[in-house]
């Protein structure tokens, strides 16, 4: 298993990074400019990244915290590091730290052909709350809703 260590993002030059994780990863990535406004509101959006021992970044997660909630927008990690529990490291660290926060809930969309994420969201006690129809597009697909309750 890949050793790599969990970091909230440092500084915004690691965009370039997130953005590399991104495109190898979605067909709808979310773009620089994207990136760059979620930078301006930080007391709501936060993002960890997974590092190799060489702190090559191989993996991130984007989440927004508002109140009682977490929603988690993005988790991806490279396609030659995937299986290696890196997903999971991510997960564990943003539900710990966001209970810190003080959440008590997260939710995410999943595209309904995803069944990696949602067998790894299963593990994490995420369950289907509802269906946005079309939500996503190129390809054009439902997403599930997924909760889980009782954070951490
Ligand atoms: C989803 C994703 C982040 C998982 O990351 P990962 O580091 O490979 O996941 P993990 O190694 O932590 O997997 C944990 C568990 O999830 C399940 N899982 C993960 N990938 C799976 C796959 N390809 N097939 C079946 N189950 C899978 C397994 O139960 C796995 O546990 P196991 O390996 O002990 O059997 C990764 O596949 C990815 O980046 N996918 C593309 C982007 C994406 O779809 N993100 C989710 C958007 S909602």
């Amino acid at each position: 298993m890949t050793a790599c260590s969990i970091e909230p993002l440092s500084s915004p030059a690691e965009i370039d990074d997130i953005l590399a994780v991104e495109q190898a990863s979605f067909t709808s990535p979310w773009t620089r400019e994207m990136y760059v406004a979620e930078l301006k509101n930080p007391s709501v959006s936060y993002f960890y990244l997974a590092r190799t021992p060489e702190r090559e970044v191989i993996g991130f997660c984007s989440f927004w915290h508002v109140l009682e909630e977490l929603h988690i927008n993005n988790l991806a990690v490279l396609p030659a590091h995937r299986r290696l529990h890196i997903g999971t490291d991510l997960l564990v660290r943003v539900l710990a730290d966001g209970a810190k926060l003080g959440a008590r809930r997260a939710t995410l969309e999943v595209r309904r052909s995803n069944e990696p994420a949602q067998k790894l969201y299963e593990k994490f006690g995420f369950t289907v709350a509802g269906v946005r129809r079309q939500y996503y597009s190129n390809p054009a697909e439902d997403a599930l809703v997924l909760w889980r309750d009782g954070l951490p």
